[in-house]
């Protein structure tokens, strides 16, 4: 990897996201925010002298188009940081085809689209690291977000099969996933207040109370591991996934 590695992060505008473009941003690389939205994205792009592409995961145009952009403007990539995510509350009962395929389209597809775009391009620039964002919800079970769940499980072992295959065809890049527990973003501060005040006492109540750490996370705490796995001090791991989580799923 040259000095300045160049790295594109999904869903970077927000949350964990934009913690990780920080957090690689002061560790010496040259983050592209690659988000559905705009304003925000182009925003933090400026405050951290990185590059904007609009770019929705779920669609292989704009995936074509943005590792395209990348090449052109940095001529390599390092890392990618598959980030972008949507929550999705529901049970069997309640989860419909439509919240079911949407979820699924955002967070799997969307990482798959994202592998198949770069990895190309990162063997061109000698090898690089990609970092899937899961959940604990990949590795545990939430009956309360189904579609969540199996998209997060689907993202876990889709890694490991990615993994194998760079592995396999020499390709330099490695690829792991990071299974984060409750984190403060607005993907959760957004899905509470959506909550009638029953339900988000109880959300509350079970994430913090879960917690043995007795806390939910910081993205800061996400964006730190992300990080580590973007650099060459996790240079033996691949098809690997670290857990974040306070201890949520030791039990
Ligand atoms: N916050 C948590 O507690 C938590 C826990 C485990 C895993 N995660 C995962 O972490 C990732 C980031 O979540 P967050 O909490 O920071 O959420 P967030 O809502 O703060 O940020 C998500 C970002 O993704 C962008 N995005 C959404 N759909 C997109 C699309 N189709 N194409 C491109 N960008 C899109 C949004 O615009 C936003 O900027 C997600 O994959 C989420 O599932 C979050």
């Amino acid at each position: 990897m040259t000095e300045k590695n160049i790295a594109l992060i999904t869903g970077g505008a927000s949350g964990i996201g934009l913690a990780t473009a920080q957090a690689l941003t002061a560790s010496g690389s040259q983050v592209f925010i690659a988000d559905i939205q705009d304003d925000l994205g182009r925003e933090v792009a400026q405050s951290l002298d990185g590059e904007f592409v609009k770019l929705d995961v779920s669609s292989e145009a704009d995936w074509n188009a943005a590792i395209q952009t990348v090449e052109e403007k940095a001529g390599r990539l390092d890392v990618l940081v598959n980030n972008a995510g949507i929550g999705a509350g529901g049970t069997l009962e309640s989860t419909t085809l439509e919240d079911f395929n949407r979820t699924l389209s955002v967070n799997l597809t969307g990482v798959f689209l994202g592998c198949k775009a770069a990895v190309p391009l990162m063997q061109k620039s000698g090898g690089g690291s990609i970092i899937n964002i899961s959940s604990i919800f990949g590795i545990v079970a939430d009956e309360l977000s189904l579609a969540y769940t199996a998209s997060k499980g689907g993202v876990r072992s889709m890694t490991k099969a990615i993994a194998l295959d760079c592995a396999a065809r020499k390709t330099g890049v490695r690829v792991n996933s990071v299974h984060p527990g409750f984190v403060q973003t607005p993907l959760v501060e957004n899905g509470v207040s959506a909550m009638p005040a029953e339900m988000a006492e109880a959300y509350g109540a079970r994430t913090v109370g879960q917690t043995p750490m007795g806390r939910i996370g910081e993205p800061s705490e996400i964006g730190d591991v992300i990080a580590f796995l973007a650099s060459d001090a996790s240079r033996f791991m691949t098809g690997s996934e670290i857990v974040i989580d306070g201890g949520f799923s030791a039990r």
